[in-house]
């Protein structure tokens, strides 16, 4: 198979002509069907500035206090090389392997590449057109999951070393030191971004009042000042705790490095084997919780899965995808017998990975995975990106989600969103898991994991509650009278 063209000059100021469909527009990227060569395709451009669309879009958020979110473009050319060698692979893959659509050309100087229009269904389309069954929406993608899983786990070294960098591979996974960092920032985001209590402590100030003769606090010393005195009195440690039970719900004992990527690629790659073999790691799409990344044939249900967004691929658990499925800004349980299927689905996916893959994988410690990997990325990771967000991405959201009538007002607009979707949302996880039914579950069927779980829980709504990101739930409230009662 050829390798797709390379654009001469004359050719890229093409897609630029003819942008005639704009897709999606997000901080570092803009996707849109055009012509290249005369052929319809789709288009994604890692050097979005130069359209006026996003100009548009983001004029007066380039500034502070938005300038912070805007990717490098360092990282801009990560994603777009990470990508381009994914599509670059599959391409050339047997059709019945590919997990892609073709990739049709590349122009690096813009950082585009453009592949074949997939005129068959997403999964996002999907689940506008079936309505409000949880459990069938869910089962369709996590199906779609179990499909490319295979083809990733099949072709695992071979991705990994699809996108080589210098010392390692695009695709290296987490790092346990970067999650402490990572998670600290998330945390502190959300916090200065959510909390009323934090906003007025922070105005109160003297700096912010003008009456301060030093310098005044940046903002990470205001929330951990703020933190300190409403009872946290190190977040830095509240961090920690929270990435090493992270770690070891997820990983087990593989810690604090999945892979040596101070090592040369062969024992990088041996490495790999041993942990896709443990069934503790393979290769992940990592942008599952956006279900319009993922396409079907004719039937969603038998047929033959792609996908495309690869930015976030990577060697990680599979846990990842599989809660991307059952849990998505799309399709989220609402119900005690939603969360029953979702469990009951994590063992579907099993049954198929030992199928599929003949890959041991745990199913007691796989529930526990999933679900510690929604309260991390849902809670917390989405939570803190989300709350970055500007009115005009609220509102593409926001325009797909029927539950949601959204508001006039910027303002109402952004609390309400944020409200929504992740604070309703985590507090029904909370009272399940941690009041009701589900806790009973968690502590008597999954052991020392499912404890460790509860843990984890308590851990984000505590800090949550006495950072004034959430009220206590009423049924939370009366736990703590009691409390009061029993111990005066
Ligand atoms: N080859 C293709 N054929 C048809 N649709 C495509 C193709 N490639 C991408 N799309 C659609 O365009 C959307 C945006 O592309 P992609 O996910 O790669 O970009 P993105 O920057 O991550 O955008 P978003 O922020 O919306 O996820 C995809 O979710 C998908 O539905
Ligand atoms: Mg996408």
């Amino acid at each position: 198979m050829s390798m797709p063209a390379t654009l001469s000059d004359e050719e890229t100021s093409a897609p630029e002509m003819n942008l005639d469909k704009i897709i999606s527009i997000n901080r570092n990227s803009i996707v849109s069907r055009t012509v290249l060569q005369g052929r319809p395709v789709i288009g994604k451009c890692y050097t979005p500035d130069r359209y006026p669309e996003y100009q548009r879009q983001y004029a007066g958020f380039c500034s502070p206090p938005f300038l912070k979110p805007f990717s490098e473009e360092l990282t801009r050319r990560y994603c777009f090389q990470k990508e381009l060698d994914l599509y670059q692979f599959s391409s050339q893959l047997p059709e019945e392997e590919r997990f892609s659509s073709i990739l049709e050309g590349v122009d690096p100087e813009t950082k585009t590449f453009f592949t074949k229009i997939i005129t068959i269904g997403n999964y996002g389309e999907h689940f506008l057109q079936v309505g409000n069954n949880y459990g069938q929406k869910a089962e369709s993608l996590l199906h779609a999951v179990n499909q490319l899983h295979a083809i990733f786990g099949r072709y695992h070294q071979e991705l990994y070393q699809c996108s080589k960098t210098r010392r390692s591979s695009r695709l290296k996974p987490r790092n346990k030191e970067e999650d402490y960092e990572r998670y600290l920032n998330y945390f502190r985001t959300i916090i200065r971004r959510t909390s009323d209590s934090f906003r007025a402590y922070s105005a109160a100030l003297p700096s912010a009042r003008g009456e301060s003769k030093t310098a005044p606090l940046t903002m990470n010393k205001q929330v951990d000042r703020f933190l300190s005195e409403v009872g946290v009195k190190d977040l830095r440690e509240v961090v920690d705790d929270f990435v090493n039970r992270d770690w070891e719900i997820c990983y087990g004992k593989k810690s604090p490095q999945l892979i040596d990527v101070s090592k040369k690629m062969k024992r990088q790659l041996a490495q790999l084997k041993e942990l896709y073999q443990e069934g503790i790691a393979s290769v992940v799409h990592g942008d599952v919780v956006n279900p319009d990344n993922i396409f079907y044939m004719k039937d969603y249900m038998t047929d033959k899965v792609l996908a495309c967004d690869f930015a976030e691929v990577r060697v990680d658990q599979r846990a990842l995808d599989v809660a991307g499925a059952l849990f998505n800004p799309y399709n989220m349980p609402k119900s005690v017998p939603d969360e029953i299927i979702a469990i009951e689905l994590m063992g579907k996916y099993v049954e198929k990975v030992h199928a599929n893959e003949l890959v041991p994988l745990d199913n007691k410690d796989f529930v526990v995975r999933c679900l510690e990997t929604r309260l991390r990325d849902h809670a917390v990771r989405l939570f803190a990106i989300d709350s970055g967000y500007i009115p005009a991405e609220i509102r593409v959201f926001a325009s797909r989600l029927q539950e949601f009538d959204s508001p006039e007002n910027d303002e109402e607009l952004h609390k309400k969103f944020l409200q929504e979707m992740f604070i309703r949302r985590f507090t029904d996880f909370t009272e399940h898991y941690l009041r009701a039914e589900g806790r009973a579950s968690l502590e008597d069927i999954f052991g020392k994991q499912g404890a460790l779980l509860v843990e984890q829980i308590r851990l984000v709504e505590n800090l949550y509650t006495a950072a004034g990101v959430m009220a206590s739930s009423p049924s939370a409230k009366r736990q703590e009278h009691v409390k009061e009662i029993i111990e005066s």
